[in-house]
This record gives structure tokens, C-alpha cells and sequence, in this order.
């Protein structure tokens, strides 16, 4: 059983192989997803955890092994895959917000458009989401009037607008000015207590720590180690991630 009760796994992806050309990105990738687990991914920069993210909402497509989301195969096209995008959402480092479009516009584009909301319904929840995230206040601004920090949360605000059954998230802060880190953080601390999906690739440690129920220690295209973040950031079984962790610890 699950935390949420529901016994299906969310998502499996089994022998998975990827490559880009020549490069072998993904090697024979195992791993299953929980309804309401959260997975933080974590290794070296090139080990292909980017690349596995994509590969469950399908912004990469794999050459070997099948990857089921919702006890279903992923789509290729069409409807199914509309269906898919719109099932996981994605928060990335550079945020992508649109730079055009007002905070709310942001937030209210993909219900509106994708779920067929209409404009009022749309901007009420929009307006609850930005509320919840803490930027309420700067609904009508443009991205580029907002910090850092208040854009990732706006953009969780989006992925969160379209009511995804997970939400993968790609070294988040990563961009991010110290100062800000915490209260991305915090947001998304809060998504893991309500019970969201979420595959989290980031090196933050203390998030892992306060939400993770599993890391996943990649390198080379390879899991290497999976356990939770208490075994595995004070006894990792491989000197692979030991290696790595003595290197991000001591800078
Ligand atoms: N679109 C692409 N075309 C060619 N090579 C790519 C592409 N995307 C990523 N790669 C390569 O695949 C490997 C894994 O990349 P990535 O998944 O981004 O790793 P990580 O996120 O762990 O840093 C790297 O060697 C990277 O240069
Ligand atoms: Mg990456």
C-alpha cells in the first residue's frame, strides 16, 4: 500500500534505455513511483537525471524498455499525450514562464486552453493557487517585475493550475539567488505534506531530508543506490555516491 492508499504504482519505467547519438544517457532504468511519493534524484551534473524526467511527460522519447504512467504505456501523440502533459506538470530551473502575459495569465493559460475552463473559473482558482504559493499580491504584474523566488513559485502555481497527478520538478532552485531557495522550499515541503507526486532533481539536501521518501543516486546513466535520505546521506552504500557526497558537502 501507498501513502495514499492506492495500491498502483503511479508510474514504472522498466529496462529504460536512452541514447542521444553515440551517448548512452539512460542505462537500464528500474524504478516505480508511488501515488504520493516523493523521489528526489540526485548525482552528478551529465548522469542523465534531466533526461529522465523528460522522459515521463515525454519531452524525450526512450529507444528501449517501456515506461508506464497510470497503468497505462505513455502516449506518442495526440489526445493521449495532451492528456499526459497535462497530467504531469514540470517545474524547471529557468522557470519559462511566459514573458508577456500578466502572473495570473500565466497560471489561468493552460486551465483555459487545455481543460476548457472558462475565463472566470479559471482566474478564481488562479488567484487561490497564487494566494496558496504567497504571491496573491502581484497577480496583475509581469514575470520580469518579480524576484526569482516569486517567479518558481508562480510557476509551481501553473503546473499546479491543471491539477497533475505529479509534478516533476528539475533542480528548481538551481537558479536561484541563496536567499531565495527557502521559500521554493518551503512550497514545495508543503505539495509533499498534502500527498503530490513529485520526482525532485535537486541537490538540496535539506529538502531531501524533510520530504524525500526515497532518493535516487544517478550517475552515468545508471541508478546506483536508492534509500531513503537518512541511510542514504549518512551511510551510502556505494563509494560512487560517497564520492559525491563528500563533494558537495564540503563546498
Ligand atoms: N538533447 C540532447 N542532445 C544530445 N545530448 C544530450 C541532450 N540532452 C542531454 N544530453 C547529454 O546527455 C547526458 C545526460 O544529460 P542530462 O540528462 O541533462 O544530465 P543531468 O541532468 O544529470 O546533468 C549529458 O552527457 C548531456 O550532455
Ligand atoms: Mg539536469
Amino acid at each position: 500500500m501507498t501513502k495514499n492508499g492506492d495500491a498502483a504504482p503511479l508510474v514504472v519505467l522498466t529496462d529504460v534505455n536512452k541514447h542521444f547519438g553515440g551517448l548512452h544517457v539512460l542505462r537500464d532504468i528500474n524504478l516505480t513511483i508511488s501515488r504520493g511519493e516523493v523521489v528526489v534524484v540526485i548525482g552528478p551534473s551529465g548522469g542523465g537525471k534531466s533526461t529522465l524526467c523528460r522522459t515521463i511527460n515525454r519531452l524525450e522519447t526512450i529507444d528501449g524498455g517501456t515506461i508506464t504512467f497510470d497503468g497505462r504505456p505513455i502516449a506518442s501523440e495526440g489526445r493521449a499525450l495532451a492528456r499526459l502533459r497535462s497530467e504531469v506538470g514540470m517545474v524547471f530551473q529557468s522557470f519559462n514562464l511566459f514573458a508577456h502575459k500578466t502572473i495570473l495569465e500565466n497560471v489561468t493559460l493552460g486551465p483555459v486552453k487545455v481543460r476548457g475552463l472558462s475565463k472566470p473559473a479559471a482566474a478564481r482558482r488562479g488567484m487561490e493557487l497564487l494566494e496558496r504559493v504567497g504571491i496573491g499580491t502581484q497577480a496583475s504584474k509581469y514575470p520580469a517585475q518579480l524576484s526569482g523566488g516569486q517567479q518558481q513559485r508562480v510557476a509551481i502555481a501553473r503546473a499546479l493550475a491543471m491539477d497533475p497527478k505529479m509534478i516533476l520538478f528539475d533542480e528548481p532552485t538551481s537558479a536561484l539567488d541563496p536567499e531565495m531557495v527557502q521559500e521554493v522550499l518551503d512550497v514545495m515541503v508543503g505539495l509533499a505534506g498534502e500527498g503530490m507526486t513529485m520526482m525532485v532533481v535537486t541537490h538540496e539536501m535539506g529538502f531531501a531530508r524533510r520530504a524525500a521518501d526515497r532518493v535516487v543516486f544517478m550517475a552515468d546513466g545508471r541508478i546506483i543506490e536508492e534509500n531513503t535520505p537518512d541511510e542514504f546521506f549518512t551511510a551510502p552504500r556505494t563509494d560512487r555516491a560517497r564520492d559525491f557526497l563528500s563533494k558537495i558537502l564540503t563546498h
